[in-house]
């Protein structure tokens, strides 16, 4: 007879971008394979981690407080491992040990397949574990690089929101060195994943049944990879990985605007299944800002690169992140990002107030001298414009078709548990607008037009059109997909 191993519950809190929920649903398949089941609570959990991030003080003192709040259960069942991988496990390394002494096991994003082999040590008696990657000149390059790998072709379409829709990491670390930024500390050494790599994974899941492919780099469309003689660019893998059958959607985040070449635009233009959507963050809209945070642009650069977007796909939809309150930020820096912003008209942007970062070129070069009011002042100007700008782009479609790929029930179905198949749909429009409408559950994972009727600043509303067409839609262009009023 055979034994079965007993089932071990594992409980997982994840914070910041794209990358975490990746590396979140990686760990979470290798654990899979050990005998380990997902729990949605910690109390019901064996091994509990956070998947945490360090791009902001805000984000590591929120998980240091979720954290701390396990004192107690620890206290009671201190057969219960805790652990702490992500950014700020390598950022942290022993403090985390320190500020949280209950904590078993620090990983760092670069060495999470080792987290199964740690488990099974501390369920062995062996004590705390910690696997951190090398820091930046910690030994050769090489190593380093190597250090900062970790895996990625497992992946498990349990662990994704929807099975239709999958990141794909082309790229591990960041080389830009921004000033105010830790990830290229956290994250090691840009280095693009090898392209057979990418596109047997893009096969697997296209198997899998994932429709749409979300390509994840720091840089995304800095990607290079040089093997003898033959260069590789982000261009080449859209080419490829748009001939694999099922993939009906591609996109890519985030972009570096030095990088936005009009090859790479041309491609995304001439390849239906790219959709017309770049998050390339500006940041500041204020040259001395941009000098001092070392972003390698100016905003003439970032204006001309606008210009080549709209030339190539008039109908691009552009998002961009912002930081305000940045050292020496003074109002009319800030003015003259209130007036990029305003001549972008961004589909969404993202505002930070910035946050000093030990480790960084701008902790150790510039004083953090924009007061606090003055940021969450300027946070809210900025965002309100930001906004304004938004609703008044996503009323463009009132009236058009989209077209959409279907993700599911909507959060207000699932609040409202809404009982057959009728429900509140959700999914995303070619240009990433998020549409919602009256629809059926069997929707989930078709591409589809939908009417849209209505708009806030986040959401086309609209309902299915009375007269059907064809799941293979993805190759017509759809006229709200054009800039409306052109
Ligand atoms: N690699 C991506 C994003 C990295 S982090 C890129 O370069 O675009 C995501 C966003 O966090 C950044 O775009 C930036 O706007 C913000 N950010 C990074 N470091 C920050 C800091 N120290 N303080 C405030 N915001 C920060
Ligand atoms: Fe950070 Fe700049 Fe790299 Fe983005 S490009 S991850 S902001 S250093
Ligand atoms: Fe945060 Fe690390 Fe991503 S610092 S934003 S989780 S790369």
């Amino acid at each position: 007879m055979t034994e079965s191993k007993p089932t071990k519950r594992l409980y997982i809190e994840t914070a910041g971008c794209q990358m975490n929920i990746l590396d979140s649903e990686m760990v979470v398949a290798s654990l899979r394979r050990q005998g380990y089941e997902l729990t949605n609570s910690a109390e019901s959990a064996d091994t509990i981690l956070f998947n945490t991030c360090s791009v902001r003080e805000h984000t590591e003192e929120k998980t240091y407080n979720h954290i701390a709040l396990l004192r107690d259960l620890k206290r009671s069942h201190p057969e219960k491992i805790v652990g702490v991988m992500g950014c700020m496990a390598q950022k942290d390394q022993q403090l985390v040990f320190e500020r949280a002494p209950f904590v078993d096991l620090v990983v760092g994003p670069g060495q999470l397949h080792s987290i199964s082999g740690l488990l099974e040590k501390i369920n062995a008696g062996a004590g705390r574990q910690m696997a951190v990657s090398l820091g930046r000149r910690d030994g050769n390059q090489d190593d380093i690089r190597r250090s900062h790998e970790s895996f990625d072709p497992l992946r498990d379409p349990t662990m994704r929101p929807t099975p239709y829709q999958a990141y794909l990491r082309i790229q591990y670390g960041c080389d830009k060195f921004c000033t105010y930024c830790v990830v290229p500390m956290t994250r090691g050494p840009e280095q693009g994943r090898s392209p057979e790599q990418i596109y047997a994974e893009a096969r697997q899941l296209a198997d899998q049944g994932c429709k749409e492919i979300v390509l994840l780099g720091q840089t995304v469309n800095s990607y290079k990879y040089v093997e003898g003689s033959c260069v590789t660019r982000l261009a080449d893998l859209l080419e490829t990985i748009h001939e694999i059958d099922g993939i009906c959607r591609i996109k890519f985040v985030t972009n570096y605007p030095k990088d936005m070449s009009i090859e790479l635009l041309q491609t995304v233009r001439d390849l239906p299944k790219c959709s017309p959507y770049f998050h390339v963050p500006a940041q500041s809209g204020s040259d001395a800002v941009l000098a001092r945070m070392k972003r390698g642009y100016t905003v003439s650069d970032y204006m001309a690169m606008m210009e080549r977007i709209e030339s190539t796909i008039p109908q691009a939809a552009v998002a961009s992140d912002f930081i305000v309150g940045f050292c020496g930020e003074t109002d009319e820096d800030f003015q003259q990002t209130l007036d990029l912003a305003e001549r972008c008209r961004f589909k969404n942007s993202f505002i930070f107030k910035y946050s000093v970062r030990s480790g960084t070129k701008a902790a150790q070069l510039f004083p953090d001298d924009v007061p606090e009011h003055v940021k969450q002042h300027r946070n809210i100007e900025l965002l309100e414009l930001t906004n304004r700008i938004a609703e008044q782009e996503n009323s463009r479609f009132i009236g058009n078709k989209v077209e959409v790929l279907v993700e599911g029930p909507s959060k207000l179905s699932l609040r409202r548990d809404d009982i057959g198949p009728m429900r509140q749909m959700t999914g995303r429009s070619r240009c990433d607008r998020i549409v919602v409408w009256e629809g059926n559950e069997r929707q989930a994972g078709q591409l589809m037009p939908i009417s849209i009727h209505d708009s806030n600043v986040h959401t086309l509303f609209g309902s299915v059109p009375t007269q059907q067409f064809s799941r293979d839609v993805y190759a017509m262009p759809l006229v709200a997909n054009r800039r409306v009023d052109a």
